[in-house]
């Protein structure tokens, strides 16, 4: 019925859980500078939060979790943060994809491949080929991405396709973007103190529930995840129709 509800391939929860989380994970900097450390070291904290959350979301049968892990926005960052933080993802990935295949996870990196390191793509192809029969909790995780890339990106094939030319419509769009096939976000969580979408999934994000904290990445725990999904749990989601009409 409607049009932004979850995908019908994917049972919605009774308990009133989002099928599909998005999340900025902001604030690994100013966590590291309150404890004295380099902002480095907040990444590294950081990555422990993604491994908290995963497993929240698998406890919780949450099928999507899709992480901004690098917009394209940040190349403009000092050089030895940028090169760190592809280093960390580098070794996290290497290191976590047996875990991660265990646990029946399917992974998929969305964003723009072509600039990165060699090696970074083929293990990235590597995890996604290992992983791409699993049937567990689908991880997407956002790297060298923003949402108006995607859907530029998404446009350009479009375009060069002539069958598609004559009906350029909204579907043939979410067709086209990194995540199509996929439930639209239900809930997204920025963490960190500041409210705004910093280029992530513009499209999709239309009738995204938001939910802002200001939790740091680092302290962002299940329990503030928690509290992240009882307050979505709590909202009523309109799609533009009125509250009597819901009723
Ligand atoms: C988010 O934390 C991680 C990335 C953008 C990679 P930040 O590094 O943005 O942390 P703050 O905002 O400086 O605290
Ligand atoms: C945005 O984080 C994207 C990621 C978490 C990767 P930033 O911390 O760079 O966002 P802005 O620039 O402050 O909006
Ligand atoms: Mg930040």
């Amino acid at each position: 019925m409607f049009k932004y509800a979850s995908h019908p391939g994917l049972k919605a929860h009774a308990d009133n859980l989002p099928v599909h989380v998005a999340i900025i994970m902001d604030g690994n900097g100013r966590w590291a500078k309150r404890q004295n450390l380099s902002r480095t070291k907040g990444h590294i904290q950081g990555v422990q939060t993604v491994r908290e959350v995963i497993g929240a979301c698998q406890e919780k049968n949450i099928s999507v979790l899709t992480l901004f892990a690098f917009g394209v926005e940040n190349w403009k960052r000092p050089t030895k943060e940028v090169r760190n933080l592809f280093r960390l993802f580098f070794l996290v990935l290497r290191k976590d994809i047996a875990k991660l295949h265990e646990n029946s996870i399917k992974l998929k990196i969305i964003g723009d491949r072509t600039v990165l390191h060699k090696a970074l793509v083929s293990a990235i192809n590597e995890a996604e080929d290992l992983t791409r029969h699993n049937t567990g909790l689908q991880l997407n995780i956002a790297v060298n991405y923003s949402g108006r890339w995607d859907l530029l990106n998404g446009i350009q094939k479009l375009m060069k396709d002539p069958m598609s030319k004559k009906d350029i419509n909204e579907d043939a769009i979410s067709q086209v973007l990194s995540l199509a096939g996929l439930p639209e976000p239900d809930l997204f969580i920025r963490t960190g103190g500041v409210q705004r979408i910093s280029n992530f999934m513009l499209w999709e994000l239309a009738y995204t529930e938001l939910y802002f904290t200001n939790t740091l990445w680092p302290d962002f725990n299940k329990s503030a995840f928690e509290l992240a999904l009882n307050d979505y749990a709590s909202r009523e989601r309109r799609f533009g129709l009125t509250a009597e009409q819901l009723g």
